[in-house]
């Protein structure tokens, strides 16, 4: 499935979101995160791609952080490691959570990452970070809301199919798709973390037409694949310069952070 909203990691898709990624992000949970970091110590961001979590900080005024970016694809850490020559880049496997590289790290970071990943590998992640007394936040989680003004009728079949196709493996397992976001706050405060939570959706109008073409794109393709009958129709009344342009679609995340207590 190509370039559907959660599932795709061209550096052309993830250039694409990374405004809309950058806006949407809850200000505050952000700010919070960053105050866990102490001084020296290291930032982990997980399924990093080109750096999107590490720019979304620097935007927000936490420009000294100490990054390690965590990618298993080479490609997307070389154009981190342009980009961001300070940080380390390491290239491996999240599904191996024990080798996961926790040395000095004071935060672990991810974006738009928890939705494509199965409950047992979130639930190893958050032991594994207990364990080592590490606070986790994950921004961006899709969490199966989306709605579009004007609507229309098969939005919702089309939303209900797409919900599901997004619980499809990505490699490690059947993901949480729309629920990564409330499971890893739950399993958090299972372990004693305590966790804050905030809406960060996008917000699709007419300056983000480009954006929002390919996002429906995404959704219609995969919605058909999921068989729902309406789905590609669904996506040529939506989408071309003039229909995007008259809709507002709004697409919803959540971000969190998780304390230890
Ligand atoms: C949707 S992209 C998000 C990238 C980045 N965090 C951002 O917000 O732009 C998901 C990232 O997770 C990485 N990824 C997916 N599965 C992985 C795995 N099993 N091991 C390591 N990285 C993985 C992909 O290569 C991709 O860079």
């Amino acid at each position: 499935m190509k370039q559907t909203s959660e599932t795709s990691f061209e550096p052309d898709w993830l250039n694409l979101r990374e405004p809309a990624d950058h806006r949407a992000r809850d200000p505050k949970l952000l700010a919070s995160a960053a105050s866990c970091v102490q001084d020296g110590s290291i930032v982990l961001d997980l399924g990093s791609g080109t750096g999107s979590t590490a720019r979304a900080f620097v935007q927000a005024g936490f420009g000294k952080m100490r990054w390690r970016f965590f990618d298993n694809d080479a490609t997307l850490l070389r154009i981190a490691s342009d980009r961001h020559p300070e940080a380390e880049c390491v290239v491996g496997n999240l599904g191996d959570v024990k080798n996961l590289p926790l040395g000095d790290v004071g935060l672990i970071t991810a974006s738009a990452l928890f939705d494509l990943m199965p409950e047992s590998w979130i639930n190893a992640l958050i032991l594994r970070a207990a364990e080592a007394g590490i606070p986790i936040y994950t921004a961006l989680n899709y969490d199966g809301q989306m709605s579009w003004t004007p609507n229309d009728e098969r939005d919702c079949v089309v939303t209900r199919a797409f919900n599901w196709h997004q619980t499809n493996d990505k490699g490690l397992g059947p993901a949480l798709g729309p629920l990564s976001g409330s499971r890893f706050a739950e399993l958090s405060e299972i372990v004693g973390y305590t966790v804050a939570s905030a809406q960060s959706p996008w917000r699709l109008g007419p300056q983000e037409t480009q954006l929002h073409d390919a996002v429906l794109d995404g959704i219609a393709q995969a919605a058909h694949e999921a068989g729902e009958k309406h789905a590609l129709d669904w996506g040529i009344d939506r989408r071309g310069a003039v229909a995007v342009a008259e809709t507002l679609g709004t697409i919803g995340h959540t971000d969190h952070l998780s304390v230890p207590r």
